[in-house]
């Protein structure tokens, strides 16, 4: 059997949400590749503004709004040094699909035209897919996916062959497969991306609360992120750009807060990063996320990545046990993220996720919003069991016995 995880405390009691019984059962939460589970500091964090600050951002000298002020761009500020961008390039959005539809709409219209190549890969989230869709229709541009191999694994030779022969404007890469648990080398993409002057965006929804990130080494133009997947509340996204692209690209929703002088008949725009977070802020939101990356920083993400690739490693090992169950994604542990999807002959995702739910165990079940995959692959849905900090090899043990009563139950 694998090491156990003893990278960390048992962190279990951060989490209020934790402590609840369903039909008397302890909740074994194995979803937060769907979203993460709250740790009290971020709901205290939350608390406290509504409850000491609230008041409106940037706009008044009154305390309170200093106060508000204060602890909003704090969290930017906190939110881009942990990532090594810096505040300028940082933008709040509602969340990372709002993030990939900034760049398709603002940076796409105007840099896309008849004729030019997106290059995607084909294990891309439909965040990822579908507002490019939308941009190279209206521009005319077409669309060209990056294989995946057998083994979960973007096709790399593939890819370099795409970029010589499309000669691409965009590649857009996840950074890691919210199926496949793939995490593609994204800084080596890059590179290989500007040598034919295409401009890059990785899709870092599932990275950033799991394994160490560095914009400035994985160098992309692009790096989008969701705060409820990474510990923070709903309702909060991350756009970080480089700095002259968005100095260059028009923003994308208009309107309050965005603007420097508004005339009759047109406007100019405010400095970077409010030329694109039009209308009143998501304050609490920014604030529980500044909130979550300090949680985040204060367990360190080296020792996250430890605890939940021991994890990993153990949870294929007892998967592979269980009779029928096929694991999809890559089988070294190293290569992927803090996840697993499988299939259970004879048994349907549905099926599965139900009689596991009964059991106070919490899976995602469906074709996690990544149908071209699922076609590549000839699935119609899969079960996805995926981890945080919170985790410990109980849950394993209770996933797996559920498995055993999904197989007798179903009389596999
Ligand atoms: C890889 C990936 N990208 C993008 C998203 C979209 O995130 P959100 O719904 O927060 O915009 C998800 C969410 O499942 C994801 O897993």
């Amino acid at each position: 059997m694998a090491t156990p995880a003893t990278h960390i405390r048992d962190l279990t009691a951060e989490f209020p949400v934790l402590r609840r019984e369903i039909d008397g059962q302890p909740i074994t939460y194995l979803d937060s590749a769907a979203t993460s589970q709250t740790p009290q500091v971020v709901i205290g964090a939350i608390v406290d503004y509504y409850t000491n600050h609230r008041a409106s951002v940037h706009r008044g000298v009154y305390p309170l709004i200093v106060e508000a002020t204060d602890l909003y761009e704090g969290a930017r500020r906190r939110i881009a040094a942990w990532l090594g961008s810096t505040p300028q390039e940082t933008i709040f959005t509602a969340n990372a699909t709002a993030s990939i539809n900034l760049v398709a709409h603002s940076w796409g219209r105007t840099h896309l035209s008849e004729g030019d190549t997106v290059l995607l890969t084909e294990m891309e989230h439909h965040s990822d897919v579908v507002p490019w869709q939308l941009v190279c229709q209206e521009r005319g541009a077409r669309i060209e996916y990056v294989p995946v191999l057998d083994d979960g694994a973007l096709d790399l030779d593939a890819l370099h062959r795409q970029l010589e022969e499309h000669r691409p404007k965009a590649v857009c890469v996840a950074h890691i497969s919210n199926v496949l648990g793939t995490i593609n080398p994204v800084a080596e993409i890059a590179r290989a991306a500007h040598a034919v002057g295409a401009i890059v965006v990785v899709d870092g929804t599932q990275a950033v609360p799991q394994i160490p990130v560095q914009l400035p080494e994985i160098d992309a133009d692009f790096y989008a992120w969701t705060g409820h997947k990474a510990y923070g509340p709903t309702g909060i996204g991350v756009l970080h750009g480089r700095r002259e692209l968005l100095e260059r690209i028009p923003p994308f929703i208009s309107g309050g807060h965005m603007i420097k002088q508004v005339f009759a008949a047109s406007s100019t725009w405010t400095e970077l990063p409010g030329k694109f977070e039009a209308g009143t802020a998501q304050i609490a939101e920014a604030i529980g996320l500044g909130a979550a990356v300090d949680f985040i920083q204060g367990i360190g993400i080296e020792a996250i990545r430890a605890h939940e690739l021991a994890l990993t490693a153990e949870l294929l090992e007892r998967l592979a046990e269980v009779p029928g169950l096929t694991v999809q994604g890559p089988p070294e542990t190293e290569r992927r993220g803090a996840l697993a999807s499988f299939t259970l002959e004879g048994a349907h995702p549905h099926d599965i996720g139900e009689i596991l739910g009964r059991r106070g165990v919490c899976v995602r079940t469906g074709h996690h919003c990544a149908q071209p995959l699922m076609r590549r692959f000839n699935l119609g849905s899969t079960t996805r069991a995926s981890f945080a900090v919170h985790n410990t090899p109980a849950d394993i043990d209770r996933l797996i016995a559920g498995l055993h009563t999904v197989r007798s139950t179903l009389q596999l």
